[in-house]
């Protein structure tokens, strides 16, 4: 019977929903799993049937980080009894801001991960959007980075804007908004932004935009975490008398009220991806982690 099952898709308690879209997408078994979380803040997972195949794991490592880490291994490792193929699929990959020693003496964190993935038996890994690439590479087993700029691209196709421009909040992703204004074409600028290394505070160098006045923008980034740079970004940009202000980005994780402060720096509207479920995930990035894991 089981040499029938193709794949087994477990759902993780982070990504259950997306891991049932995955599983359906894939023709394949699906299998819940229960989480019982102890006083002590201690986790206990349980599977809630045998799964066979090729094993694929989904669960984001979004808040409570450490938890959702710690339950991605144990699933992986539960999987590896059942299989000799077990891919992680972590869609949020929690830690991979920390890919390199920024400031003497700090930990390059995304590292240890990717030993304790391959620890617990994981073949492979897929991501979507990974901060970096060079997080990608502290992988001691194969991994790949998804994207789900052609989802967010599409999604705000359909929407009704006035002379649009794609802007980046930073240099590091003019990248991402040159591939996200490609998909739609438009044009794109990307704003020069400086964080604190030690108190984390950000602030907008660029000098004035005079592009922007008059014309929506869509605001691309891999993650929103405090707001921070999308309230710098947008209240810049506002300044310059630009028309409406989108943000779209594919892991919203709006800590704290993120959110309302987003929106009280005129941010019309907030789009991201079910890579971490919530209010704004509204694109879902099941077809390119599909694609992903057949490629
Ligand atoms: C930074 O390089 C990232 O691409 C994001 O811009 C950043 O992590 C967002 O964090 P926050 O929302 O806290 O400014």
């Amino acid at each position: 019977m089981s040499l029938l099952v193709r794949f087994t898709v477990i759902g993780g308690p982070s990504s259950e929903q997306l891991a049932r879209r995955i599983a359906t997408k894939l023709k394949s078994k699906y299998v819940g799993c229960d989480l019982r979380v102890f006083p002590d803040g201690e986790g206990k997972i349980t599977l809630r049937s045998r799964p066979a195949g090729k094993i694929i794991v989904v669960q984001s490592v979004y808040p409570p980080v450490d938890s959702n880490l710690v339950r991605v291994l144990a699933l992986v490792s539960q999987a590896r009894k059942y299989s000799a193929q077990v891919y992680a699929v972590i869609p949020y990959m929690g830690y991979a801001r920390q890919d390199r020693e920024f400031l003497p003496g700090e930990i390059v964190t995304m590292s240890l991960v990717g030993k304790m993935l391959k620890a617990a038996g994981a073949t492979r890994v897929i991501v979507v959007d990974i901060h970096s690439m060079m997080a990608l590479k502290h992988f001691p087993i194969p991994a790949k980075n998804a994207t789900a700029i052609g989802e967010l691209a599409r999604y705000f196709g359909k929407l009704s804007l006035h002379d649009p421009l794609v802007v980046s909040p930073d240099m590091g992703g003019l990248e991402r908004a040159r591939n996200f204004a490609s998909l739609m074409g438009l044009d794109y600028i990307a704003l020069k932004k400086h964080r604190d290394r030690r108190t984390g505070e950000v602030s907008i160098k660029s000098p004035d935009h005079s592009e922007v006045r008059g014309r929506d923008l869509i605001l691309v980034d891999d993650m929103i975490s405090t707001g921070g740079s999308i309230v710098k970004a947008a209240e810049h940009l506002k300044r310059q008398k630009c028309g409406r202000v989108y943000a779209s980005c594919t892991h919203a994780l709006l800590i704290g009220d993120a959110e309302k402060r987003i929106r009280k720096a005129g941010v019309a509207k907030i789009v991201s991806t079910n890579t971490i479920p919530g209010r704004t995930s509204l694109v879902d990035v099941s077809s390119v982690i599909v694609e992903a894991i057949e490629g």
